[in-house]
């Protein structure tokens, strides 16, 4: 018996009975799954939650009114059936099914509703596309890869809740109509019916909020928290997500990441993922000169390699134009690839274009010991041997080159480098097994704006930046380091934090840097500042994308698969059809006109 079974109109689910429950009277309710009629006898698999049972119809059993049921029953009519188990006749026990042992002999059998046809099969793997699925999502979730995503998403923030209960934080829920928090994303914005021409904000993230709940002495706060972001929407991204979102006060960075990473362990243990503790570091500039982003997926080599000393002078100008004017010359040897067909680097060479590179130049080392490559007769022997040794290039290589300032040259490498793994890794032997946790570090606390042309905080402006840099904030911006941390999963960003600015004084500076005047810091952010002049204690935070996590763990390609009722890249809801236009009367209580 298990819990679902109390409370409920059944006595057993249908993924439970196995060859000890033979004998035993039981009901079972659920949905109508495969029907075959052989020869007087009528099997009908029952569906739950939990699996499937198979059910007999026997005309020497049941009434014919009830065998009769059994005759015109449909997928996915919802029925109530009562029997005893026994065990399936030799030659048809299913060793792959927990239920596979046993079947249920009917004695009695009730419709409790009819359905129409579903508009796709009920099982793992088909092909539907994605569009039909959501439209019918409810039905799509009877799907058991859909449900254990799901399933999977609720037994991880159960055990988030336990984790850091069992650690004293406190749980509180934030406002959802709220006043806007920068993250760098546009706001979803309310219109407030009682103020005409005011709009309430969409929290981008709790992050202001938990910082006042610090001032106000929670020392130790989390929640799972609803966040909103109007972005472009991407296979990771969603306009409404979920953070795993915590404070705390009176800690150092060591104190954060050390409990972070006892809680994931404790969380994660459970799911067959051992973590290797304390998790590897890596600082920011080591992960863009290595990798080229700040999420790298360290599972597998192909890393950028600086040859521009090597190439400063050679008689290829691109290069060596590129190095004169303070940029770089980078190069991946993408193993393995040097037999790859002129259409198919032409097509490596599309992605550098496709992420902001001018080119991309390229030599194949072919198996056969042949060079090939539109840029070699103008380097020299001398220029060659050196990129050979710095890449480490064996027959059978290709080596794939970006040359222009560094910022270009690691979007469009990092972008070379993934769509190797992922378009040929196969071909080349790639293996990215397992999962990979890793802290990336000590991230500048500025970064130059260049179509804005001005400064913008790299984590958020509330961000504490590094004690020894403190002198430069007005005068090299950007080299103050902070006190931040993102946690990288698999090559993708899974969550951040950073200390917090607890000094009114220090949160100013900060917000001219990023060139609010003091009257606009004070319109905006003025309850924070105010906040903060009134005892608030060193304190800093982190926030989980659970969805993203979710989606790795359980081996999902969107993190739409680990979302009950996600939107479409168009922000839509096929189901639902949100979003939706109002009427006029709506509008006009909320003294708002379409233009
Ligand atoms: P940040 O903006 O880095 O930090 O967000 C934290 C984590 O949330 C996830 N995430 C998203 N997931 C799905 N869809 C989105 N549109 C989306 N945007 C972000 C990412 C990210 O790492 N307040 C700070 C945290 C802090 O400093 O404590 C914050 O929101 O996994
Ligand atoms: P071109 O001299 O323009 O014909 O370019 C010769 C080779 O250099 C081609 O393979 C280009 O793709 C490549 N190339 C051009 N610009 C760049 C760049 N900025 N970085 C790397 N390779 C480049």
């Amino acid at each position: 018996m298990t819990a679902s079974n109390d409370h409920s109109m059944h006595t057993a689910t249908c993924g439970e009975l196995t060859a000890t429950d033979i004998g035993r009277q039981v009901t079972l309710t659920g949905w109508v799954g495969h029907r075959r009629d052989h020869g007087g006898l009528i099997f009908v698999d029952l569906r739950d939650r939990e699996g499937k049972t198979q059910c007999v119809f026997d005309p020497e059993v049941l009434s014919p009114e009830l065998f009769a049921n059994g005759e015109r029953m449909r997928p996915e009519w919802v029925i109530l059936v009562q029997g005893a188990v026994r065990e399936r006749p030799d030659g048809t026990i299913n060793p792959n099914m927990k239920t596979g042992e046993i079947e249920v002999l009917l004695t009695d059998v009730s419709i409790l509703n009819v359905a129409k046809t579903p508009p796709f099969p009920i099982e793992n793997g088909i092909e539907t596309d994605e569009l039909t699925r959501l439209r019918w999502r409810y039905i799509d979730i009877r799907r058991p890869e859909v449900l254990s995503a799901l399933r999977l998403r609720s037994q991880i923030t159960g055990a988030i809740h336990a984790a850091l209960n069992k650690r004293d934080f406190i749980e509180v829920e934030t406002p959802i109509l709220g006043k806007s928090t920068p993250e760098g994303a546009r706001d979803f914005l309310v219109p407030a019916r009682q103020a005409a021409g005011s709009f309430y904000a969409l929290p981008q993230s709790p992050q202001l909020y938990k910082q006042l709940l610090m001032v106000a002495g929670l020392e130790r706060y989390y929640q799972i928290a609803k966040c909103f972001r109007d972005e472009d929407l991407r296979a990771d991204r969603q306009p409404e997500f979920t953070q795993i979102d915590l404070e705390m006060s009176f800690i150092t960075q060591e104190d954060i990441l050390g409990l972070m990473e006892e809680v994931l362990a404790e969380v994660l243990a459970p799911l067959g993922v051992e973590l290797d503790l304390p998790l590897k570091r890596m600082t920011y500039d080591e992960s863009m000169r290595r990798f080229g982003n700040d999420r790298p997926d360290v599972r597998f080599g192909f890393e950028l390699v600086d040859i521009s000393e090597l190439v400063a002078n050679c008689g290829f100008k691109v290069f060596s134009a590129a190095v004169a004017a303070g940029g770089v010359v980078k190069a991946i040897n993408a193993k393995g690839a040097g037999d790859l067909s002129r259409g198919e680097i032409d097509k490596i060479a599309a992605v550098a274009t496709d992420h902001g590179a001018g080119g991309m130049a390229w030599i194949a080392f072919t198996s056969a010991g042949e060079e090939k490559s539109p840029i070699i007769k103008f380097l020299g022997d001398d220029v060659l041997n050196a990129i050979k040794l710095a890449l480490d290039v064996a027959p059978g290589d290709l080596v794939c080159f970006g040359a222009d300032s560094f910022d270009v040259v690691s979007a469009a490498l990092s972008a070379v480098r993934l769509y190797l793994a992922d378009a040929l890794g196969e071909q080349l032997g790639i293996r990215r097994d397992g999962h990979n946790f890793m802290w990336i570090v000590d991230f500048p606390m500025f970064k130059y704006d260049n179509v804005e042309k001005r400064y913008a905080a790299n984590h958020h402006p509330f961000t504490r930046i590094k004690d020894e840099h403190l002198q430069k904030l007005e005068t090299a911006p950007l080299e103050c380091g902070s006190y931040s941390y993102d946690l990288v999963m698999d090559g993708y960003e899974v969550g951040g934090g950073t200390l917090r600015i607890h000094n009114e004084d220090l949160q100013l500076r900060v917000l001219r840097q990023l060139g609010f005047s003091e009257e606009q810091a004070r319109e905006q952010f003025g309850f924070l500042l105010e906040a903060l002049a009134f005892g608030a204690p060193p304190h800093g935070g982190i926030a989980l994308g659970l969805d993203r996590l979710v989606m790795l763990l359980g081996g999902h390609e969107s993190i739409r698969d680990v979302i009950a009722f996600p939107k479409t890249s168009s922000g839509s809801d096929p189901l639902t059809q949100a979003p939706s236009s109002v009427d006029a009367r709506q509008l006009r209580e909320l003294g708002l006109r379409i233009s």
